[in-house]
Protein backbone atom coordinates (compact mmCIF):
# COMPACT_ATOMS: atom_id res chain seq x y z
CA UNK A 1 0.00 0.00 0.00
CA UNK A 2 1.53 3.58 -0.97
CA UNK A 3 0.34 6.65 -0.19
CA UNK A 4 1.18 9.76 -2.03
CA UNK A 5 1.83 12.80 0.25
CA UNK A 6 1.49 16.00 -2.14
CA UNK A 7 2.86 19.53 0.23
CA UNK A 8 0.66 22.43 -1.34
CA UNK A 9 2.67 25.47 0.33
CA UNK A 10 5.57 26.97 -1.51
CA UNK A 11 7.27 27.74 1.93
CA UNK A 12 10.67 25.69 2.82
CA UNK A 13 9.45 22.96 4.51
CA UNK A 14 10.74 23.72 7.93
CA UNK A 15 8.47 26.86 7.56
CA UNK A 16 5.77 25.26 6.22
CA UNK A 17 2.63 24.25 8.70
CA UNK A 18 0.86 22.38 5.85
CA UNK A 19 4.49 20.12 5.60
CA UNK A 20 4.45 19.33 9.02
CA UNK A 21 1.00 17.84 9.38
CA UNK A 22 1.06 16.15 6.04
CA UNK A 23 4.20 14.47 7.33
CA UNK A 24 2.57 13.62 10.45
CA UNK A 25 -0.82 11.68 8.82
CA UNK A 26 2.04 9.64 6.62
CA UNK A 27 3.90 8.55 9.92
CA UNK A 28 0.95 7.86 11.58
CA UNK A 29 -0.12 5.22 8.59
CA UNK A 30 2.71 3.04 9.03
CA UNK A 31 2.10 2.94 5.47
CA UNK A 32 4.93 3.42 2.60
CA UNK A 33 4.65 6.93 1.32
CA UNK A 34 6.41 9.36 -0.87
CA UNK A 35 5.72 13.03 0.50
CA UNK A 36 6.00 15.80 -2.88
CA UNK A 37 6.20 19.00 -2.26
CA UNK A 38 4.81 21.42 -5.18
CA UNK A 39 7.22 24.09 -4.03
CA UNK A 40 9.49 25.70 -6.71
CA UNK A 41 7.27 23.36 -9.07
CA UNK A 42 6.29 25.15 -12.52
CA UNK A 43 2.77 23.51 -12.67
CA UNK A 44 -0.13 25.39 -15.06
CA UNK A 45 -4.11 24.67 -14.52
CA UNK A 46 -5.87 23.24 -17.13
CA UNK A 47 -6.49 24.52 -20.18
CA UNK A 48 -9.29 22.58 -21.79
CA UNK A 49 -8.13 21.85 -24.67
CA UNK A 50 -8.98 18.22 -24.03
CA UNK A 51 -5.68 16.34 -25.36
CA UNK A 52 -6.54 14.12 -22.59
CA UNK A 53 -9.65 12.78 -23.82
CA UNK A 54 -8.60 9.95 -25.81
CA UNK A 55 -6.14 8.36 -23.79
CA UNK A 56 -6.49 10.06 -20.13
CA UNK A 57 -2.76 11.36 -20.44
CA UNK A 58 -2.14 15.51 -20.06
CA UNK A 59 -0.64 16.78 -23.29
CA UNK A 60 0.60 19.74 -20.94
CA UNK A 61 4.66 19.67 -20.63
CA UNK A 62 5.66 20.89 -17.18
CA UNK A 63 6.10 19.74 -13.84
CA UNK A 64 2.70 18.25 -13.48
CA UNK A 65 3.84 15.49 -16.11
CA UNK A 66 6.41 13.41 -13.75
CA UNK A 67 4.06 13.15 -10.79
CA UNK A 68 1.24 11.51 -13.26
CA UNK A 69 2.39 8.26 -12.83
CA UNK A 70 2.87 8.69 -9.35
CA UNK A 71 -0.60 10.16 -8.77
CA UNK A 72 -2.31 7.12 -11.04
CA UNK A 73 -0.17 4.07 -9.00
CA UNK A 74 -0.84 5.48 -4.96
CA UNK A 75 -3.40 3.67 -3.48
CA UNK A 76 -4.04 6.95 -1.52
CA UNK A 77 -3.43 10.70 -0.71
CA UNK A 78 -2.92 12.98 1.90
CA UNK A 79 -3.14 16.64 0.32
CA UNK A 80 -3.05 19.73 1.84
CA UNK A 81 -2.47 23.12 1.24
CA UNK A 82 -2.04 26.59 2.61
CA UNK A 83 -5.40 29.09 2.87
CA UNK A 84 -4.86 31.50 0.78
CA UNK A 85 -7.67 34.26 0.61
CA UNK A 86 -10.06 31.80 1.63
CA UNK A 87 -9.57 28.57 -0.50
CA UNK A 88 -6.53 26.59 -2.13
CA UNK A 89 -3.56 28.66 -3.19
CA UNK A 90 -3.38 28.29 -7.07
CA UNK A 91 -0.18 25.60 -7.61
CA UNK A 92 -2.38 23.53 -5.48
CA UNK A 93 -5.51 24.30 -7.52
CA UNK A 94 -3.51 23.70 -10.66
CA UNK A 95 -2.00 20.60 -9.57
CA UNK A 96 -5.84 19.55 -8.49
CA UNK A 97 -7.37 20.85 -12.12
CA UNK A 98 -5.10 18.67 -13.82
CA UNK A 99 -6.57 15.50 -12.58
CA UNK A 100 -9.59 16.31 -15.54
CA UNK A 101 -6.66 14.02 -17.33
CA UNK A 102 -8.30 11.22 -15.31
CA UNK A 103 -11.68 11.56 -16.10
CA UNK A 104 -12.19 10.95 -19.44
CA UNK A 105 -14.16 8.10 -21.10
CA UNK A 106 -14.99 6.30 -17.99
CA UNK A 107 -10.86 6.57 -16.50
CA UNK A 108 -10.95 4.69 -13.35
CA UNK A 109 -7.68 5.27 -12.63
CA UNK A 110 -8.48 7.39 -9.35
CA UNK A 111 -11.63 5.77 -8.22
CA UNK A 112 -12.63 4.46 -5.40
CA UNK A 113 -9.30 5.64 -3.65
CA UNK A 114 -9.12 6.99 -0.03
CA UNK A 115 -7.91 10.64 0.79
CA UNK A 116 -7.05 12.94 3.99
CA UNK A 117 -7.75 16.44 3.21
CA UNK A 118 -5.21 19.06 5.02
CA UNK A 119 -5.63 22.37 5.21
CA UNK A 120 -3.66 25.64 7.42
CA UNK A 121 -4.30 29.03 7.22
CA UNK A 122 -3.07 32.29 9.61
CA UNK A 123 -6.65 31.62 11.00
CA UNK A 124 -7.95 28.63 10.12
CA UNK A 125 -7.44 25.99 7.32
CA UNK A 126 -11.01 25.11 6.81
CA UNK A 127 -11.46 26.23 3.27
CA UNK A 128 -8.13 24.44 1.32
CA UNK A 129 -9.30 21.43 3.46
CA UNK A 130 -12.89 21.34 2.40
CA UNK A 131 -12.00 22.19 -1.24
CA UNK A 132 -9.37 19.56 -1.53
CA UNK A 133 -12.36 17.26 -0.06
CA UNK A 134 -14.43 18.42 -2.91
CA UNK A 135 -11.55 17.66 -5.33
CA UNK A 136 -11.49 14.15 -3.83
CA UNK A 137 -15.34 13.94 -4.71
CA UNK A 138 -14.65 14.75 -8.41
CA UNK A 139 -12.45 11.73 -8.66
CA UNK A 140 -14.81 9.23 -6.22
CA UNK A 141 -11.98 9.51 -3.73
CA UNK A 142 -13.50 9.12 -0.33
CA UNK A 143 -12.06 11.72 2.41
CA UNK A 144 -11.42 9.31 5.24
CA UNK A 145 -10.01 12.71 7.71
CA UNK A 146 -10.13 16.33 7.19
CA UNK A 147 -7.02 17.71 9.28
CA UNK A 148 -6.99 21.33 9.92
CA UNK A 149 -4.00 23.42 11.86
CA UNK A 150 -3.09 27.65 12.34
CA UNK A 151 0.31 28.46 10.25
CA UNK A 152 2.20 31.58 11.11
CA UNK A 153 0.96 34.59 8.60
CA UNK A 154 4.07 36.10 6.58
CA UNK A 155 2.87 39.08 8.78
CA UNK A 156 4.85 37.55 11.77
CA UNK A 157 8.31 37.47 9.92
CA UNK A 158 8.24 40.55 7.38
CA UNK A 159 9.97 43.07 9.40
CA UNK A 160 6.72 45.24 9.90
CA UNK A 161 4.07 43.12 11.50
CA UNK A 162 4.62 45.41 14.75
CA UNK A 163 3.32 48.32 13.17
CA UNK A 164 1.37 46.98 10.30
CA UNK A 165 -2.39 48.42 10.17
CA UNK A 166 -3.52 45.78 8.12
CA UNK A 167 -1.24 42.79 9.27
CA UNK A 168 -2.68 39.88 10.63
CA UNK A 169 -0.74 40.45 14.26
CA UNK A 170 -2.66 43.76 14.15
CA UNK A 171 -5.89 41.70 13.66
CA UNK A 172 -5.36 39.37 15.95
CA UNK A 173 -3.75 41.59 19.21
CA UNK A 174 -4.50 45.24 18.22
CA UNK A 175 -2.11 48.53 18.17
CA UNK A 176 1.24 48.66 19.81
CA UNK A 177 1.07 44.59 20.12
CA UNK A 178 4.61 43.41 19.96
CA UNK A 179 5.28 40.33 18.38
CA UNK A 180 6.33 37.82 20.23
CA UNK A 181 7.47 33.68 19.40
CA UNK A 182 4.76 32.46 21.69
CA UNK A 183 2.53 34.70 20.20
CA UNK A 184 3.10 32.85 16.19
CA UNK A 185 1.21 30.03 15.66
CA UNK A 186 3.07 26.74 14.99
CA UNK A 187 1.32 23.99 13.94
CA UNK A 188 3.73 22.22 15.89
CA UNK A 189 2.69 23.57 19.24
CA UNK A 190 -0.97 22.79 18.48
CA UNK A 191 -2.12 19.44 20.57
CA UNK A 192 -5.04 19.27 18.36
CA UNK A 193 -4.23 19.52 15.08
CA UNK A 194 -1.46 16.79 16.03
CA UNK A 195 -3.92 14.46 17.54
CA UNK A 196 -6.42 14.93 14.51
CA UNK A 197 -3.37 14.05 11.77
CA UNK A 198 -1.94 10.94 13.61
CA UNK A 199 -5.44 9.89 14.10
CA UNK A 200 -6.04 10.80 10.40
CA UNK A 201 -3.16 8.70 10.10
CA UNK A 202 -3.87 5.77 11.90
CA UNK A 203 -7.78 5.26 10.38
CA UNK A 204 -6.51 5.43 6.92
CA UNK A 205 -3.56 2.90 7.60
CA UNK A 206 -6.25 0.49 8.54
CA UNK A 207 -8.55 1.22 6.07
CA UNK A 208 -6.01 0.51 3.56
CA UNK A 209 -4.60 -2.20 5.06
CA UNK A 210 -8.06 -4.04 6.68
CA UNK A 211 -11.52 -3.20 4.25
CA UNK A 212 -10.52 -1.44 1.30
CA UNK A 213 -12.91 -1.71 -1.14
CA UNK A 214 -12.46 -0.28 -4.57
CA UNK A 215 -15.65 -1.06 -6.71
CA UNK A 216 -17.90 -0.56 -2.94
CA UNK A 217 -16.36 2.93 -2.05
CA UNK A 218 -16.81 3.76 -5.84
CA UNK A 219 -20.24 3.24 -5.73
CA UNK A 220 -20.93 5.38 -2.39
CA UNK A 221 -18.77 8.19 -3.89
CA UNK A 222 -20.67 8.28 -7.25
CA UNK A 223 -23.85 8.28 -4.83
CA UNK A 224 -22.75 11.23 -3.43
CA UNK A 225 -21.71 13.28 -6.11
CA UNK A 226 -24.97 12.85 -8.08
CA UNK A 227 -27.32 13.73 -5.16
CA UNK A 228 -24.87 17.24 -4.83
CA UNK A 229 -25.31 17.40 -8.37
CA UNK A 230 -29.57 16.98 -8.25
CA UNK A 231 -29.58 19.21 -5.07
CA UNK A 232 -27.74 22.32 -7.30
CA UNK A 233 -29.44 22.01 -10.53
C1 LIG B 1 -1.24 35.44 -0.53
C2 LIG B 1 -1.65 34.93 0.84
C3 LIG B 1 -2.98 34.94 1.19
C4 LIG B 1 -3.37 34.45 2.44
N1 LIG B 1 -4.71 34.45 2.76
C5 LIG B 1 -5.12 33.91 3.93
C6 LIG B 1 -6.50 33.88 4.27
O1 LIG B 1 -7.38 34.35 3.53
N2 LIG B 1 -6.87 33.29 5.42
C7 LIG B 1 -5.96 32.74 6.28
O2 LIG B 1 -6.36 32.17 7.31
N3 LIG B 1 -4.62 32.78 6.00
C8 LIG B 1 -4.18 33.35 4.86
N4 LIG B 1 -2.84 33.37 4.55
C9 LIG B 1 -1.86 32.83 5.53
C10 LIG B 1 -1.41 31.40 5.20
O3 LIG B 1 -2.51 30.56 5.03
C11 LIG B 1 -0.55 30.90 6.37
O4 LIG B 1 0.68 31.62 6.38
C12 LIG B 1 -0.24 29.41 6.33
O5 LIG B 1 0.51 29.08 7.46
C13 LIG B 1 0.54 28.99 5.08
O6 LIG B 1 0.78 27.60 5.10
P1 LIG B 1 2.27 27.05 5.28
O7 LIG B 1 2.67 27.41 6.71
O8 LIG B 1 2.20 25.59 5.11
O9 LIG B 1 3.12 27.73 4.27
C14 LIG B 1 -2.41 33.91 3.34
C15 LIG B 1 -1.06 33.92 2.96
C16 LIG B 1 -0.67 34.42 1.74
C17 LIG B 1 0.79 34.42 1.35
Amino acid sequence: MKILGICGSTRKEEQSGVHTLVRTVLEASGCEYELVSLRGKKIGGCIACLGCVKDNVCVLDDDLRALRPKIAEANAYVIGAPNFYSTLNSVTHAFLERWYQFRHREGDALWGKLGVAVGVGGSSGQFPAAEIDKFYLYNFIETVATVTGQGAAACYSCGYGDTCKVGVPYMLYGEGAKITEEMIPNVAKQPDALDTSRRAGAELGRRLREDHDRAEVTRRMQAKMMARFKEST
